[in-house]
Parts: structure tokens; C-alpha cells; sequence
């Protein structure tokens, strides 16, 4: 028996980092996609093996390590069991331990004799570390992969787990990126509610290839407020009013406007210091042809995105550095997906 879902990559088009601290933020699904296969792989074994292959490696673990089923995966056991593993597999140790102790709640029956052993296996087709969404994508549809073997979940609830399932490794996450992750489309968070105006949005995303840490740069920006707590609440403020704006000129199919407000939220984003010469520099590269661009993400490398005219789209190749990648991403309004196979 396997269990397939499958979770698309985000983008986030105003707010990131003052979301963390209360304000609002747009984001949008993208049509780049993660799948999570949990497979049944052993019945009735002492132990059980949870096996975990992803492209950064692959992971083992004994399910069941004590006769008395106080598995190894317990809810007792996750500060310490947890932090001993790599951060790259955390949070689908910590569903499968979860999904686990929900189990043993509900019966008197051995888990190992009813869920024996498990394989998780990733494909994913999202850039990792870059801004992007990978991590979330991965426990969304990590959350409904394996969920789905052992109770059926609503929408609502795969989010909160995958929200806890990220904490593992982000404890400070604002739970933006898994919600857009789980309903898809464009949200104005915390609103899940899909925005329904986005007439086909020609988006750019460029990489610049230098791998981010989501965390460190939250950290960052946490210690940019204590130090200045004052402009920190007044630009959460000016945040808060640009989605207002922004809101508007989605309604009124205004590109310009938007474009606009991307530039303006991303002086925001240098203000807090997330930006660097590198994304500075694609930023300023694409400027005659963009009507507005900024970091998409945590910043201090990763991604940037630009609101480009249909007729400039095949001029942005040779405006950016040859080491640069990009794409034009489509917004999927397919949030996570998954079924069950025999
Ligand atoms: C990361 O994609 C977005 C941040 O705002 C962090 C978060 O919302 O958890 C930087």
C-alpha cells in the first residue's frame, strides 16, 4: 500500500519577514511541484525500518525499538531524538512519529503488527534553499503522504501539521509558506481566501544561485527590530498599508501600480538588510524592462522576482549574469493533492 501527494513551490510577492512579525503578505503557488511517496514496505516486524530517500541522501531509523511499543518515534522522545538527526529529514521523522503516537491513542493493538515498515521517497522539482518553498512544499505533502495511511485529514489539519512539521527546523516560521503551499492559488495571508484577480501575472524568477538560510536570515531581522524598534514598527506599518494598495491594483488589473509596489517593498527589504550586491545588481539589470522587481523570500541570496511585459520576456537572458538562472512561473491554483494506491 502507498500513499502520493504532492505540494506546489511558493512565491511571495509582498510581505516576507514582516509577516513574521504580524503583518500581512501576498503569496502565490507556482507550477513547480514536490511529491512525497510513503510505501508501506514491511508487515508484522519486531523493529520496523522508517527509510527516508530524498536527493539530499537517504535515512533509516527503527520505528519500533522497544517491546512495549514506547517507540523510538514518540512524542517523548522528540527533543532528543529529533535534534540528533540531520535538519533535512526532521520533519518527516517528526509526522511518522506523530501519525504514530495518534495511532496508539486510538488502539490496544501492537502498531508494528498493523503499520510494520515505511519508505518515504521524495522528487522534487523545486530549487532547495533558494527561496522558493521547497522545505514547506515537502512537509505539506509530506503531511498529507503520510497521514493518509493512517487517518484521513482535512486540509486544515495537514496544515497544522506541516506547520509543526517545519518548526522542526525553523521553529520561528510565520506558517505563510505551508498555508499557500496546502490551498494554492494567491492568498493574502493569514487569509487562505484565494485571491481570484491575478489575470494571468507574467512573473520572472531569477536565481542567484547562492544557497540561503531561511532561519539565519529570520534571526537577522529579529535582531535589525531590537535594535530599531521604532522604524522596525513603522515599516510594518507601511507594509501593511502597500498590501492594502496592492490589493486595489489587483482589482484593477493595474500593472504599474503593482509593478511599482514590488520596487517599494523591496526598499523595505534593503532597509532590514536581506538584500546583497548580488541581488541588487539582477535587480538593477532587469530594470528597463521590469515594471517592478524584488527579493521573493528570506533574501541574502535566493530568488528575485520581476513583473515583465509578455513582449520583454525573451530579452531577460542576456540582460542577466550568465551563472544566473531563470524561468517565468505560472500561478498554480492546485494546492496539495494526494491519493491512495494499493
Ligand atoms: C520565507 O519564505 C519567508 C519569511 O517571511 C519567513 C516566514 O514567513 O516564515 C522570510
Amino acid at each position: 500500500m502507498k500513499s502520493i501527494a504532492s505540494a506546489p513551490a511558493k512565491i511571495i510577492l509582498f510581505g516576507e519577514h514582516f509577516v513574521v512579525h504580524g503583518t500581512k503578505a501576498i503569496l502565490a503557488a507556482i507550477n513547480k511541484r514536490v511529491t512525497v511517496t510513503t510505501t508501506v514496505t514491511e508487515t508484522r516486524t519486531l523493529t520496523g525500518t522508517l527509510k527516508i530517500n530524498s536527493q539530499l541522501g537517504t535515512f533509516e531509523i527503527p520505528m519500533y525499538d522497544d517491546p512495549k511499543q514506547a517507540n523510538f518515534l514518540s512524542v517523548e522522545n522528540y527533543d532528543l531524538g529529533l535534534s540528533m538527526i540531520k535538519s533535512e529529514f526532521r520533519p518527516f521523522v517528526y509526522l511518522v512519529g506523530k501519525m504514530l503516537d495518534d495511532a496508539r491513542s486510538r488502539t490496544s493493538v501492537p502498531l508494528n503488527f498493523q503499520y510494520g515498515g515505511l519508505e518515504i521517497t521524495i522528487d522534487s522539482d523545486i530549487p532547495i534553499g533558494v527561496g522558493l518553498g521547497s522545505s514547506s512544499a515537502c512537509c505539506v505533502a509530506a503531511a498529507a503522504s503520510i497521514s493518509e495511511l493512517f487517518k484521513k485529514l482535512s486540509s486544515e489539519k495537514i496544515l497544522n501539521l506541516s506547520i509543526e512539521a517545519e518548526k522542526t527546523i525553523f521553529p520561528d516560521t510565520s506558517g505563510a509558506d505551508c498555508t499557500v503551499c496546502t490551498y494554492g492559488g494567491m492568498i493574502e495571508y493569514p487569509s487562505i481566501e484565494k485571491i481570484g484577480n491575478t489575470f494571468d501575472l507574467n512573473l520572472l524568477i531569477a536565481n542567484s544561485m547562492i544557497p540561503h538560510s531561511t532561519k539565519r536570515s529570520v534571526e537577522k531581522v529579529s535582531k535589525f527590530k531590537e535594535n530599531n524598534e521604532e522604524r522596525f514598527s513603522q515599516l510594518c506599518d507601511l507594509e501593511n498599508g502597500l498590501i492594502g494598495e496592492v490589493n486595489l491594483a489587483l482589482k484593477n488589473k493595474d500593472l504599474t501600480t503593482l509593478g511599482l509596489k514590488m520596487s517599494e517593498n523591496q526598499k523595505y527589504l534593503e532597509e532590514i538588510q536581506v538584500s546583497n550586491d548580488t541581488l541588487r545588481g539582477m535587480i538593477s539589470s532587469l530594470k528597463e524592462i521590469s515594471l517592478g522587481t524584488k527579493i521573493t523570500g528570506a533574501g541574502d541570496g535566493g530568488c528575485i522576482i520581476a513583473l515583465v511585459k509578455d513582449e520583454n520576456m525573451d530579452k531577460v537572458p542576456a540582460l542577466l549574469p550568465k551563472d544566473k538562472e531563470c524561468f517565468s512561473a505560472k500561478i498554480d491554483t492546485k494546492g496539495v493533492e494526494g491519493k491512495r494506491e494499493k
